[in-house]
């Protein structure tokens, strides 16, 4: 019998047991035997507190007890824990494996403790609002089969918010303090075969260790792996492609094995590539194999080989194409297989250019980038795959085919994600090095772990074809320093280099001199973080060197709302504009004439929300546009990464008062400015705490920007869109501005039918506007034009009032296995089911069958409305809920959506039980 290796990467599903397979290696059926290795998803069963014990004091406390550094620096390290290490916290109560925590509450992974909130006024606005800092306790009970006697066990946590410290049976085994990191424990030495056994994780969050919302808790997935003594080490295959071609590639494979027994290994190791169908699965048919070697492992030690195969007509990863394949690697000793381990990777070169840009197997793709944040809105930090699919699917829908991982290093399944959808990665580790942006944050960690966390992230990601860049760090104090910046980026590209040569590393840079100082000689591709007017510079000066516009535009915004200036408005902004001029010794620029949208960017706020014409935005911002502009007039650079795709919890600049703002400022006025808004903002109770710069809301609907960049990023895609909303009874015979996005070269404006005139975009204009429109209810029309033909059309009309609501399922079907996602958008609609723009009603939703809200939202970010609830506020007419199918019951659940005054909604999701192919 011929089965295929289980090779769903991507899997939503808690039936993660890479299970007993056999396998055809090469050619004809080769039945082999079976692969005594397992990786099994651990995230049931988990039972959770808050809060340290009474009375525990600082003893397990990283940065206050040296005992815990030292212990945790030795875990991660060859020299392993001493006897008296593994002793650590044997006196705290919930250590102890008899310890009784029945009352403390059970759950699920991934989980993040803080985003059940409630939001506090008196949190900082900077980290969400949300409860995120402080101890959190994890313990697991379960029985271990008698049969796992001999088997090497480890634990794989993909990452925990933060200073993860675990036990096994009461026995202190390791842990890692960056909560961004994945590693792994080994657990043999404590575990008893054939009993039960208790796993405990403690995590403290530090105040001041975040300039974003991190989230807290066990926020990634946790895996129990089992092998035999004799197996792949840790993250112990790599993969690359040093020659491709469209006839031919060069593959080569280097893999390191372990031997954990106490005997010399004599194995024989094999390895032959599978294509990933358009269904998931692995083909039948090997595409390609590697010539098996054989290879002695002493004792206690690890060996590597390395092997080589051509590849005729290689299926290559390309944006348009990702084709994947799965390299199949089996250890055979004394005869037996002693292990099976699965590489999935890609064929594709990659090649960064000064002047020609970056190339994708040859060719040239310029980056359309956007930096996200991890958290994933109302769900939090809890990382979930098509929550995670969601984003990228609508980042795409925009243009996109690059993403950074900003600041930190990603969930796994982001990356396999990344590969499989065609999306370029810049991965990203440190958001500083030792001379941390807050007290606590890693800056304190720096010298013990910085290359611990590098190697980590490297090793991990080594094999994604998706990711090209290893970003060593964004906005880093001492890049501008020209003798530690050029010195500690040298350090780490070194590293990054020793881990392995193939990509580049990059830094995100706000600071200029670091483009001169040396920084950007001693990275790979030089990353400039907000300097379009300095890219010309940039390649006078530095004619070899890649340049690309690693954090660009942000501009902020809030979905559905514009705001209007009056004359006396204008005329007060114009004085404090002069008198800030003069208080610096200048005389102002000519004020512009008066025009209801203000032009200025710090203006456009109002009820802590931004006006959403796309022209403002803090002070080291500039307007998408500039960026675009900038990038066609410097062809040497390799593209953008836009701050940001989606909206995030935290950092809700212009309504931030945090003192991090500050940094962003290397000019004394802007500096002093910020300075002054800050204060001002410190005497009120600003209620923001979500970011307003996401192109879509933290619900995942589109804000107007969206199309800008849609309208540039997929030329060939015949869009038109047109802003304001038009329901304005307050402004009627009113000038209010309108602009339009489209990927057309010219459009005509109509008004109740009548023409506002056609208008042409001149070189390096990207919106189209009709600036003097006289506000009259009824419908706004355009008529887009691409040389000369008719290219796209768009509607916008004054609705009636609010009369029903309406429901809209991303996904009408999904899987019953407790990880996948509806997500349902609940509209205020008039009767003729046109969107209500200013609607806020209250909906209440109701779920009946086997199904469950799991959050909602609007995306408005002032609310202090829960995200697990079963009613919200629309915002500008839309709501979010997220719902899943309960698990393992399959069949169809209807969620209804109600509200006073208006017609109410049902709608219908079908689950299905679990099946491996996606
Ligand atoms: C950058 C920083 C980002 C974010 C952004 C907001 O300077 O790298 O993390 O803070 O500013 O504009």
């Amino acid at each position: 019998m011929k089965i295929k290796p289980n090779s769903n990467l991507l899997m939503n599903s808690r039936l993660f047991a890479v299970g007993v397979v056999t396998l055809a290696l090469t050619g004809p059926a080769m039945a082999v035997d079976p692969s005594p290795r397992e990786r099994v998803l651990f995230n049931d069963g988990w039972r959770f507190q808050k809060e340290d014990a009474k009375a525990a004091g600082d003893a397990l406390n990283y940065h206050k007890n040296k005992a815990v550094a030292e212990a945790v620096i030795a875990s991660a390290s060859d020299a392993g824990l001493t006897p008296a290490q593994r002793e650590l916290g044997r006196d705290h109560p919930f250590v102890q494996a008899g310890f009784a925590d029945q009352s403390w509450r059970k759950l699920s992974l991934p989980h993040d403790w803080a985003i059940e909130g409630p939001f506090d006024q008196k949190l900082p606005g900077e980290t969400g609002k949300l409860p995120w800092m402080g101890i959190g306790w994890y313990r697991k009970t379960f029985t271990l089969p008698a049969a796992d006697a001999g088997r090497q066990i480890s634990l794989e946590i993909d990452g925990a918010m933060s200073y993860s410290m675990v036990w096994c049976n009461g026995q202190f085994v390791g842990g890692w303090p960056y909560g961004y990191s994945s590693f792994r424990l080994d657990l043999t030495p404590y575990l008893k075969p054939g009993a039960e056994n208790v796993l405990v994780v403690r995590l403290d969050n530090p105040d001041g260790s975040s300039r974003w919302y991190p989230g807290g808790g066990i926020y990634r997935n946790v895996w129990l792996v089992k092998t035999a003594p004799v197996h792949v080490a840790h993250w112990g295959t790599y993969v690359t492609t040093p020659e491709v071609s469209a006839t031919a590639a060069k593959v080569d494979v280097k893999i390191t094995l372990q031997n954990q027994s106490s005997a010399p290994a004599n194995v024989t190791v094999a390895t032959a590539a599978f294509l990933r169908e358009a269904n998931g699965r692995l083909a039948d048919v090997p595409a390609f194999s590697f010539k098996p070697s054989d290879l002695v492992i002493e004792p206690g030690k690890t060996a590597s080989l390395n092997s080589s195969a051509t590849v005729e007509n290689p299926r290559l990863w390309s944006l348009a194409t990702p084709a994947l394949y799965t390299a199949v690697t089996t250890v055979t000793q004394n005869g037996k297989v002693v292990d099976r381990y699965e590489t999935p990777f890609g064929i594709r070169s990659i090649q960064f250019t000064a002047d020609r840009g970056f190339l994708l197997n040859g060719q040239r793709v310029q980056f359309q980038g956007v930096c996200n944040h991890h958290d994933l809105g109302a769900l939090g930090a809890a990382f979930n795959v098509r929550a995670a699919e969601r984003q990228l699917e609508i980042m795409k829908e925009m243009g996109v085919n690059a993403l950074r991982t900003s600041h930190n290093m990603p969930a796994p399944e982001l990356l396999d994600l990344c590969d499989r959808m065609g999306i370029l990665v810049m991965d990203e580790s440190f958001d500083c090095w030792k001379h941390g942006k807050k007290g606590g944050d890693y800056g304190q960690l720096w010298d013990d772990w910085h290359e611990k966390d590098l190697r980590a992230l490297i090793r991990r990601d080594i094999n994604h074809p998706s990711v090209v860049m290893w970003s060593i760090g964004n906005e880093v104090r001492e890049a501008g320093d020209k003798d530690k910046g050029p010195a500690i980026a040298a350090h780490l590209t070194a590293i990054a280099h020793d881990e392995e040569p193939t990509r580049p590393t990059v830094i995100g840079s706000n600071s200029k001199d670091a483009s001169y100082n040396g920084v950007q000689k001693a990275v790979d591709v030089m990353g400039q973080n907000y300097q379009y007017g300095g890219y010309a510079k940039f390649k006078t000066e530095n004619p070899t060197i890649p340049l690309v516009g690693s954090e660009t535009s942000s501009c902020v915004s809030s979905r559905g709302e514009y705001f209007f200036q009056t004359p006396e408005m204008y005329a007060a902004v114009v004085e404090e504009t002069i008198k800030g001029w003069a208080a610096n010794g200048k005389t102002a620029p000519p004020a512009k004439p008066f025009s209801p949208v203000s032009e200025d960017k710090a203006q456009g706020k109002s009820d802590f929300q931004v006006s959403s014409y796309d022209l403002y935005g803090p002070g080291w911002s500039w307007i998408p546009d500039n960026e675009f502009k900038s990038q066609e007039m410097n062809p040497h650079v390799l593209g953008e990464f836009v701050w940001t795709g989606f909206d995030y919890l935290g950092e809700p600049t212009p309504y931030n008062s945090d003192t991090t703002n500050l940094l962003n400022f290397h000019d004394a006025a802007g500096k002093a400015e910020m300075e002054r808004q800050l204060k001002e903002l410190g005497k009120i109770k600003v209620p923001s705490r979500s970011s307003y710069f996401g192109i879509v809301d933290l619900a995942g609907f589109k804000k107007d920007r969206f199309y800008l960049y849609q309208a540039r990023w997929r030329p060939d895609f015949p869009m038109a869109h047109i802003l304001p909303h038009w329901n304005w009874p307050e402004r009627v015979g009113l000038v209010t501005p309108v602009h339009v996005y489209t990927s057309g070269d010219e459009a005509e404006l109509f008004l109740n039918g009548k023409s506002l005139g056609r208008k042409k975009k001149d070189q390096y204009q990207y919106r189209l506007r009709w600036d003097d429109v006289v506000y009259q209810p009824g419908e706004l029309k355009v008529v887009a034009y691409k040389n000369g033909k008719e290219w796209a059309q768009e509607v916008m009309k004054t609705t009636g009032p609010a009369a029903k609501i309406m429901l809209s399922a991303d996904r009408p079907k999904i899987e019953a296995d407790g990880y996948d996602l509806s997500f349902v958008t609940a509209a205020v609609a008039d009767k003729d089911g046109q969107l209500v723009p200013r609607s806020k009603n209250n909906i209440q939703f109701e779920v009946s069958g086997p199904g469950e809200i799991v959050a909602v939202d609007n995306g408005d970010a002032t609310s202090f409305e829960p995200f697990q609830a079963s009613q919200r506020s629309a915002y500008n007419g839309l709501a979010l809920v997220i719902v899943r199918a309960k698990i393992g019951e399959s069949g169809s659940f209807s969620l209804t959506a109600k509200s006073d005054g208006l017609a109410s909604a049902t709608i219908t999701i079908e689950a299905s039980a679990h099946s491996d192919a996606k």
